[in-house]
């Protein structure tokens, strides 16, 4: 009887978005959201914050056979709310063939160390409540934080990176 030795499963690494990963990262987002994702609100606020490479988290899988595969990326921008430095996530998004296997989740929870290891306070998204209040997701108070465009206020959420981080409110602006 031969016994067959099941295959390793691949490797998964996180890692900060570098320059080269830019168009793999478009492609992903683009086959994730479709053309409908210039409508977004989360677009406006991205044609006037800044990028955050450095912050951004790129989810890659190590196979000896197909070599590195971009799985998920979770992109994060510098905004201000109200005079307070704030990161904007988004887009986030998982390879098709990939989603359910938490890969998002570790994205979102490496995107958010990154970002209190820089020192930044909060987390601002505009998103789906039942997935991100998994991942330690809250709505903003109230409809005090003022998005460039209308917006379901319920999706408007935040996380907290420091106890003493306090209340957002104002209108969301470049950094
Ligand atoms: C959202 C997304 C990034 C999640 O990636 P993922 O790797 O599958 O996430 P996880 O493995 O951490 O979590 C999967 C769980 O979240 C749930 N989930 C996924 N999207 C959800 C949503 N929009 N609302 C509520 N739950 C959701 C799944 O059903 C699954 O639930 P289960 O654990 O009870 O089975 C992925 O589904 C995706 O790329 N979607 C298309 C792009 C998108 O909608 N991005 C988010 C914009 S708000």
């Amino acid at each position: 009887m031969t016994l067959q030795t099941p295959a390793p499963a691949p490797a998964l690494v996180l890692q900060s978005e570098r320059p080269q990963d830019g168009p793999l990262v478009d492609a992903l987002v683009d086959r994730a959201f479709g053309p409908g994702r210039f409508t977004k609100v989360s677009e406006r606020v991205r044609e006037f914050a800044t990028f955050a490479p450095e912050l951004s988290m790129c989810a890659w899988s190590h196979d000896a056979k197909t070599g590195e595969r971009l799985l998920g990326c979770a992109r994060m921008w510098r905004v201000r709310v109200g005079g307070t430095p704030v990161t904007f996530l988004g887009p986030f998004a998982v390879e098709q063939g990939e989603r359910n296997a938490g890969f998002g989740a570790r994205l979102i929870a490496r995107a958010c160390e990154a970002a209190q290891a820089a020192g930044e306070s909060h987390v601002l998204l505009v998103g789906d409540e039942p997935y991100f209040s998994r991942v330690g997701f809250t709505r903003a108070a109230g409809r005090h934080v003022v998005m460039p465009s209308p917006v379901d206020q319920r999706r408007v959420l935040v996380r907290a990176l420091k106890p003493d981080a306090g209340e957002l409110a104002g209108p969301v602006e470049p950094a």
